[in-house]
């Protein structure tokens, strides 16, 4: 057997194994799956920071508003992002369904801890996902994911020093109003106190 048809039958075997690695589609199925699930997750995220912001635009809670506006947009952008990648990859992203986004909170602090619960919630699904791709050896989607990861650093402080200020300040008297003015300086804090430990 010449050379060639040895790697000819090297490159059918390999691409049996791993099933969809063509020429066409760099990812794996399983792979483009639990992207698509992602993409829902951040699709999801945003459309309930948005429920959110609404909810406290309606109470005058206008910072809060702000802030999770711009968190609700931010969310939209990380959709985007693992769409066109999926995509360039020779995937297919779907765009996700959207149902059962909740629409009232009782105070801003719940607002607030919900934002928490499910910032580590997709911490969770992003170190999935990458303990996924060293697994396979998918090394360009796990270099991808590596902005995401520093992301979700971000924002689990954000959320959880967001949190913090009904503790420091307290909910009566003016705490709340008080509250809503902090709320929007955080974000240069945090990113500020971040690039900080990284010797920026
Ligand atoms: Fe994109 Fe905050 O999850």
């Amino acid at each position: 057997m010449g050379n060639r048809s040895k790697k000819i039958d090297f490159n059918k075997k390999y691409l049996d194994m791993k099933e969809i690695v063509t020429k066409q589609k760099s990812l794996l199925k399983d792979t483009e799956k639990l992207l698509n699930k992602q993409i829902e997750m951040e699709g999801k995220s945003s459309a309930y920071y948005l429920s959110m912001a609404s909810w406290c635009e309606m109470k005058g809670y206008e910072n809060s508003a702000e802030f999770l506006y711009r968190h609700s947009e931010e969310e939209r952008m990380h959709m985007l992002k693992l769409i066109r990648y999926v995509n360039e990859a020779g995937g297919h992203a779907l765009q996700p369904e959207i149902i059962g986004i909740k629409h009232s909170f009782e105070t801003l602090r719940e607002v607030f801890e919900q934002v928490l619960d499910h910032e580590i919630a997709v911490t969770i699904s992003i170190n999935h996902l990458v303990d996924h791709c060293f697994g396979q050896k998918d090394f360009a989607t796990f270099q991808f994911l590596q902005w995401y990861v520093k992301e979700q650093r971000e924002e689990e402080t954000l959320a959880r020093r967001a949190l913090e200020l009904f503790d420091i300040i307290g909910e009566g008297g003016i705490g709340l109003w008080t509250i809503d003015q902090e709320i929007v300086k955080l974000e240069g804090k945090v990113s500020a106190a971040q690039s900080m430990g990284e010797g920026k």
